[in-house]
């Protein structure tokens, strides 16, 4: 998902009664409360990165604070994202404020609990397999042709935004399968502006105008769905929405249009401003590492690639491929996850009380130096088969997340990646103008401060 979800109202507690006593005689973990009501949730707010990075290293791996009005445990590092991701629906449940809730819609799979969620996982995941997947890539190279050739006829931009539409772009034909979507770019910016704003469902208020939004994309998205409906359902995976027509559960039941729309627009939001930031990140990182860059331009000369590209085209990229691991690894586009505790429990000697918070967070996870060698320091052959370092620790390399919510995009977010970055390699060169300001800004995702100003244009043959 794009932006760290941040507590609200939880799915039904489940399974809540197994109460383990022995954790209820552990300590709480380390850590302070902060300011009396908000607690430091400021400090987390400016910059969650940094918020987890400073008290890892003051407390450990696992601390307490008080965030959003609730008390919250933060973790990090692989063995607590593992008990994280294990105990999902056992000690804990995904958990969204208000606003995103309503925004998202009620049948979205990020607010679904158990066994609703993991039943529409199933019927979703259709949209996401390998084949289907191997059928979007002529339309994800015909999409990234168009938007290289307006950033080759612009020269000079900021790219930040340049790559935002074009994830929307691709979003909008492979998930909804209607380019009309496009002329509700700017309707789509003011419903994700209110994703995490106060629920206040005035007019003028950022939530209010995000409702109006909502009702617009919604409406949109219904046309598409209905008009697909009316002209039969044609075999084959042109796009998400083709396959969900098709696609029913083990008991033979299809989605609902009503549900389909909410689905619809819950994988356009979870898969737009993450892909870009990812995007931005590996432009930003390449065009620091002039030795990365001419290793994987010697690749894209020595692969072969006359002609569309094709999915084991894509697959015979293998230092490509370490690129954009190391990029999720050093700017992960999602920051962590939140968590209600449903069932008390105990984690590294500590007391886990029920009804509070858990926050896990990748990006300190992959900043840890038991996991990675030198984890500050952008490294790609990290993940070379001499030295493999995300084999050497199961769950220490967690962009998209684990366990039953584990991203049910990163397929598609990792071939996306893999056929711009191919494209942009064998024909364009870039340059990151002087003079700007490129610290990472991490909410709602991380990007540099300036937009990342380039100068762009065809390589020289
Ligand atoms: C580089 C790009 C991406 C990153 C880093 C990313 C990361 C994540 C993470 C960390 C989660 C888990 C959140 C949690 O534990 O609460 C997640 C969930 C999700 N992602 Fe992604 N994502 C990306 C792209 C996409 C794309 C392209 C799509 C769809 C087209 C997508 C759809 C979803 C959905 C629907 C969920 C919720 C899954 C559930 O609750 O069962 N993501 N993503």
């Amino acid at each position: 998902m794009s932006v760290t979800p941040v507590p609200g109202s939880k799915c039904r507690a489940f399974g809540a009664s197994v109460a383990d006593m022995a954790a209820s005689e552990r300590p709480l973990p380390p850590g302070r409360r902060g300011f009396p009501v908000i607690g430091e949730t400021l400090s987390f707010a400016r910059n969650s990165r940094q918020f987890g990075e400073q008290r890892r290293q003051r407390y450990g791996p696992i601390f307490r604070t008080h965030l959003f009005g609730q008390p919250t445990i933060v973790m990090s590092g692989a063995d607590a994202m593992q008990f994280v991701f294990k105990n999902e629906h056992r000690y804990f449940s995904a958990v969204w404020p208000y606003s995103t809730r309503k925004l998202l819609g009620e049948q979205s799979l990020s607010v679904q609990c158990d066994p609703t969620h993991m039943q529409r996982r199933k019927l979703l995941r259709q949209a996401f397999a390998p084949k289907v997947l191997a059928a979007y890539v002529p339309e994800m190279e015909r999409i990234a042709r168009i938007h290289l050739a307006k950033w080759r006829a612009e020269g000079r931009f900021a790219w930040c935004s340049r790559l935002a539409d074009f994830t929307y772009h691709l979003a909008c034909s492979l998930i909804v399968g209607d380019e009309r979507l496009l002329g509700l770019a700017d309707t789509f910016q003011t419903w994700i502006q209110g994703l995490f704003s106060l629920p206040v469902p005035l007019p003028w208020a950022r939530f209010g105008r995000a409702q109006r939004a909502r009702a617009e994309l919604i409406g949109g998205i219904e046309m598409t769905v209905r008009e697909r409906l009316r002209d039969g359902i044609s075999p084959g995976a042109r796009d998400a929405l083709s396959v969900l027509l098709s696609a029913s559960d083990e008991h033979g039941e299809k989605l609902s249009v009503k549900e389909l729309c909410d689905q619809l627009l819950t994988l356009l939001f979870a898969g737009h401003d993450t892909s870009s930031s990812a995007l931005a990140s590996f432009c930003l990182l390449v065009a620091q590492h002039p030795k990365v860059l001419s290793r994987l331009r010697a690749e894209q000369s020595g692969a072969d690639l006359d002609g569309p590209l094709a999915i084991d085209m894509v697959e015979r990229m293998p230092y490509l491929g370490q690129v954009v691991r190391e990029v999720l690894r050093l700017v992960p586009p999602v920051g962590g996850g939140f968590r209600t505790v449903l069932t008390p429990c105990e984690f590294a000697g500590y007391r886990i009380p029920k009804g509070w918070r858990v926050h896990y967070q990748i990006h300190s996870t992959h900043r840890n130096d038991a996991h990675f060698a030198e984890p500050d320091s952008f490294d790609p052959d990290r993940f070379g088969p001499e030295r493999a370092e995300d084999r050497h620790t199961r769950f220490a390399l967690v962009p998209f997340g684990g366990g039953p919510r584990i991203c049910i995009g990163m397929e598609f977010a990792r071939i996306e990646m893999l056929v711009l970055g191919s494209l942009l390699l064998r024909d364009y060169q870039w340059d990151i103008e002087p003079d700007q300001d490129l610290t990472i800004d991490s909410m709602p995702v991380p990007r540099p401060r300036s937009g990342l100003i380039v100068r762009f244009r065809p390589r020289a043959s």
